[in-house]
């Protein structure tokens, strides 16, 4: 079995990822590594994010390593909370909040088209490779379902009548933005 490490401890992230790598790869989380420190998300885009927290990794641990970062983008806010999703209602990382605030400033908002955008950054000695995968959707009026994770209550993928939270894990990670660039990574390693 291959062995890569995944930069993060989140523990919902790491579950999809692994359902979506399946038994091919053992994936290792941050924790596994040894590792509890928090590796700081200062760049201004999805790329340079997933970048700092891979190479991080790389550099001071040895590992092949890849890290995604995501961002929820919606049309009628220009692209906000976009990079800065985690961070919407301010510094906690607290997804109830945000999702609190992200109904606020939806409310009476006809045009609620968004779209989810993952980013992985694969860092090994070879240097840096970037994968994507984005899904269409929209913002639901309110939260429905009580699966996944972050924003996922509130984002119902185009074609479907359920949201992200009342999909099980298989059906999110057939669609998700997620799934598709971890299978583009995939298909990368396969290949080599
Ligand atoms: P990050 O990639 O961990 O920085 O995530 C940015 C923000 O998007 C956080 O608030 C996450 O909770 C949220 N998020 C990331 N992935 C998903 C997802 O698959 N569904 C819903 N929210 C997500």
């Amino acid at each position: 079995m291959k062995e890569i490490v995944f930069a993060t401890n989140n523990a919902h992230k790491l579950r999809e990822i692994r359902e979506i790598t399946g038994p091919e790869w053992r994936v290792l989380s941050l924790a596994d590594i040894g590792c509890s420190e928090d590796i700081p998300e200062t760049a201004d885009t999805l790329q340079g994010n997933a970048a700092l927290k891979a190479c991080y990794i790389r550099d001071k641990y040895g590992y092949d390593c890849f890290a995604d970062d995501t961002g929820l983008l919606v049309d009628a806010l220009n692209g906000a909370p976009g990079v800065y999703s985690a961070r919407y209602a301010g510094p906690g990382h607290d997804s109830e909040a945000n999702m609190n605030l992200l109904l606020e400033n939806l409310r009476g908002v006809a045009d609620r088209k968004a779209r989810f955008t993952t980013v992985i950054c694969l860092a090994t000695a070879s240097g840096e490779l970037f994968f994507e995968g984005t899904v269409e959707g929209e913002i639901t009026t309110e939260r429905s379902g009580e699966s996944g994770f972050g924003y996922d209550p509130v984002f119902r993928p185009e074609g479907f009548d359920r949201t992200f939270a009342e999909m099980t894990d298989d059906e999110k990670n057939a669609i998700s933005h997620r799934g598709r660039a971890t299978r583009r990574l995939l298909d990368y390693l396969r290949g080599l």
